[in-house]
């Protein structure tokens, strides 16, 4: 049975559940840990799939969902195009829809606004394009659109976009991105991006909403943070819980990543925050040294994000210059 979750209207009239199970297991693929993830994640209730190309495992997931024996329109499943595919979005659109082996996809995301060289060594590293040259976002973008006129694809959107780089994207846009997935969480609530996009019918959707709390040399954890170990046992539920009712309760799509299946039903069974809970979370970000990304990002260091600088991203490089 589907879990009781709210599901949210898209500015193109389609509904998208409001948490979805995240499929990036950390390094690209996953192999059978993915197909199992899903498969119990759909024993426990969860509809709606986050993956990419890049993630290596479209195959898993899709089998996951085949295998399940429920309708196919009964699911949300979304899938990216990868940085170096920019220059050759129908190709690679087709290639991802093989993968998962379904007949359409509910949304299909431009992964990062910087098209990757295709032909480099490392597919996903620093060899770019530069946001003027070709293929820039806004034909990359005029390419995704056309997929909407193929009936292969529903909803097409953004990923890891700026208010800066939305601001050069949306005057060309015929189509209008229906969310903008962003690293989201108490520590980077993101709340001027929100505002923004808010004030153009763009929804939110919050990718690493725990702020990854497995990396051994994290310098912040929401686990591990006082305020919100006091909030989740206050409500009597674990700090996840209380993360993914802030994200959802604040109309942002959440999408955290479980392999366990007792996390599994925590994280998608919603709690009922207070004003005065959700201020304490709003908040948050204010303490000292709590605003700023939680991504594990090595990438930080070089002053680039997958060959882009901070300010081509239009990302404020301080949030970005933590101690990983
Ligand atoms: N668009 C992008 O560029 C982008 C970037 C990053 C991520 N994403 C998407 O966002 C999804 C989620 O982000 P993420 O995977 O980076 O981070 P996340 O969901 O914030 O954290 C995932 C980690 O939290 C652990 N976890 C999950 N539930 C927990 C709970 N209730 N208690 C304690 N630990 C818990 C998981 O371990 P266990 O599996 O062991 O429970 C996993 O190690 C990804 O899977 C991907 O789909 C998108």
């Amino acid at each position: 049975m589907a879990a009781e979750i709210p599901s949210f209207t898209l500015n193109d009239g389609t509904k998208m559940p409001s948490i979805g199970l995240g499929c990036w297991m950390g390094t690209p693929g996953g192999d059978e840990r993915v197909y199992n993830m899903c498969l119990n994640a759909i024993k426990a209730g969860y509809r709606h799939f986050d993956t990419a190309a890049g993630y290596g495992n479209e195959a898993q997931v899709g089998k996951a969902i085949r295998d399940s024996g429920i309708p196919r329109n009964e699911f949300y499943l979304t899938t990216k195009l990868g940085n170096p595919d920019h220059g050759r979005v129908k190709e690679a659109f087709e290639e991802s829809l093989k993968n998962l082996n379904t007949e359409y996809v509910d949304l299909y995301l431009m992964h990062w606004p910087q098209a990757g060289k295709p032909d480099s060594e490392q597919a996903w590293g620093d060899a770019v394009f530069r946001p003027s040259e070709s293929p820039t976002f806004v034909e990359t973008w005029k390419d995704m659109e056309k997929l909407l006129n193929g009936g292969k694809v529903k909803s097409i959107g953004v990923s890891n976009f700026s208010i800066k780089n939305l601001e050069i994207l949306l005057p060309h846009c015929t189509v209008a991105p229906v969310t903008n997935q962003v690293e989201m969480h108490p520590c980077l609530p993101q709340n001027d991006l929100k505002a923004y996009c808010e004030s153009k019918g763009i929804i939110l959707t919050a990718y690493s909403p725990l702020g990854q709390p497995a990396g051994p040399d994290q310098p912040i954890s929401l686990f591990n943070n006082d305020i919100v170990k006091k909030l989740a046992s206050k409500l009597n539920v674990d700090v996840a819980q209380v993360l993914i009712s802030w994200g959802v309760q604040r109309k942002t799509v959440v999408i955290p990543k479980t392999e366990n299946q007792q996390r599994m039903a925590s994280n998608i069974t919603l709690v009922q925050l207070l004003p005065e809970d959700m201020k304490i979370l709003d908040d948050l970000h204010l303490q000292p040294g709590m605003h700023c990304t939680l991504c594990f990002s090595a990438k930080a260091d070089s002053g680039r994000i997958f060959g882009w600088t901070f300010d081509e991203l239009g990302f404020p490089e301080h949030l970005y210059r933590t101690k990983f």
